[in-house]
């Protein structure tokens, strides 16, 4: 087989077999396979598309090009969920003790965020003594016994992801859906998932801007899931605003707190709610998303939600009393408000700057070696299409120094006020089941 054919084969429109995916795959992991004939298939896929049998074909090679976690000693089906990613985006913190709740086993690996505030594991190490640093073994036991725990990344997952992704960086080929699903979708199943569930964002915050594209994306991931016998589900919600109220990783630890009780921001407990229905459903724990979602509201508000969270921080060795005392969470030292210059109705609250903003005040990494303020960040008030009188507090900036009028006109620059009439926006735009 020659790399020459499967890029002349693609560049007319024709499917490829498994034997040439697999081949390509194979031979660029291993090296024998040139960047400069890659980045040409790249360029063919990107114009002539892939059918959904090459798309599910080319996800499977990329799992099979490397290692792949293996969680058959937890009982059940192992459900996980991925985010295309937005702005204080709280959601996994409270999903995992939710679903939990239910009965569905949470195997969650996790990385460290790059970029606006941190990953998963950053947060919870806001919680005095958490850890991630568990064995495989231990990490299998904890899912058997509480139905969830958290472990750092290992492994070598997806190499052919790794170097397909760089390379499609710099060779205007990462737009493309069928190897963005493929992407996506591949590192999930490397990761152990038996069924999946996506949450598509779409709005100015997000990596798909128009809500189509975030359509179509999300109809190719599920595609792929269910062609390789993974169950898949998807939701489109908005990033054109944060989602919840709090960017900062004490901060959001705290809103996934009062969430878990019940008390949280309406549009994230909405939208844990919806994903954590779709989970508890392809985890064949309820029957309908509708008796899945009732069940959920109900463990929000019995308590339910809450012990299993607080099961799960004291399992790897986090301080449960900061679960019933939030202000032991890491505190910044400086809270300062930021008042609205003019009277009439938030606009638009632009997510992806408002995350910069948090950036710049410690709470995110703005390259791999930078280390992170658990305690700063930014709450907001006033959501779009909230009214506001001049001069009231749009938001509270939690900082550990005093300078703070660059950060100041940059959010200033990210939230527009109007005299005219505002909508706010839908939260869930579509569900894809
Ligand atoms: N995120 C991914 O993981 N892969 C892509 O190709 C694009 C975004
Ligand atoms: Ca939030």
């Amino acid at each position: 087989m020659r790399m020459y054919d499967i890029i002349e084969k693609k560049r007319d429109g024709k499917e490829l077999t498994e034997e040439e995916i697999t081949f390509f795959i194979d031979g660029y992991t291993k090296g024998e396979i040139p960047d400069y004939q890659v980045s040409a298939l790249m360029m063919a896929i990107y114009f002539q598309d892939m059918t959904e049998k090459e798309r599910a074909t080319l996800t499977t090679a990329m799992v099979e090009s490397g290692d792949q976690i293996d969680l058959s000693a937890i009982a059940g089906i192992k459900v996980d969920k991925h985010s295309t990613g937005g702005v204080g985006d709280t959601t996994t913190l409270i999903l995992a003790p939710l679903v939990a709740s239910l009965g569905v086993p949470v195997a969650k690996m996790s990385g460290r965020g790059l970029g606006h505030t941190g990953g998963t594991i950053d947060k919870l190490e806001s919680v005095p003594g958490f850890h991630v640093e568990i064995t495989n073994d231990e990490f299998i036991d904890l899912v058997n016994k509480n139905k969830v725990a958290v472990i750092g990344q290992s492994g070598n997952l997806t190499p052919a992801d790794k170097k397909l992704y760089s390379l499609r960086d710099v060779t205007a080929t990462v737009n493309s859906i069928p190897l963005i699903a493929s992407s996506i979708m591949s590192k999930k199943i490397a990761a152990g998932a038996d069924a999946i569930v996506l949450d598509v964002k779409t709005g100015a915050g997000a990596f798909m801007k128009k809500f189509d594209d975030a359509k179509e994306l999300a109809k190719a991931m599920v595609s792929i899931g269910n062609h390789v016998g993974r169950k898949t589900m998807a939701v489109i919600s908005d990033m054109s605003q944060p989602l919840g109220n709090a960017i900062g990783n004490s901060l959001e630890v705290k809103e996934a707190i009062d969430t878990l009780q019940g008390k949280g921001p309406r549009d994230l407990t909405e939208l844990c709610l919806t994903l954590g229905s779709q989970m508890a459903v392809v985890g064949n724990k309820a029957n309908s998303l509708e008796e899945a979602k009732a069940r959920l509201e109900e463990n929000l508000h019995n308590g339910k939600a809450f012990e299993q969270f607080k099961l799960f921080l004291a399992s790897q060795g986090g301080d449960t009393s900061v679960a019933d005392d939030p202000s032991l969470l890491p505190k910044a030292s400086v809270q300062v408000s930021l008042p609205a210059k003019q009277s009439g109705t938030v606009a638009s609250i632009i997510a992806d700057q408002i995350g910069t903003a948090a950036m710049m005040l410690g709470a995110g990494r703005a390259t791999k070696e930078s280390k992170i303020d658990l305690s700063v960040g930014i709450v907001l008030h006033k959501k779009i299409g909230d009214k506001v009188e001049k001069d009231e507090p749009l938001l509270t900036i939690h900082a550990n120094n005093d300078d703070l009028d660059t950060v100041m006109n940059k959010l200033y620059e990210s939230i527009q006020i109007t005299e005219e009439v505002v909508k706010a926006p839908s939260l869930i735009y579509d569900v894809i089941t």
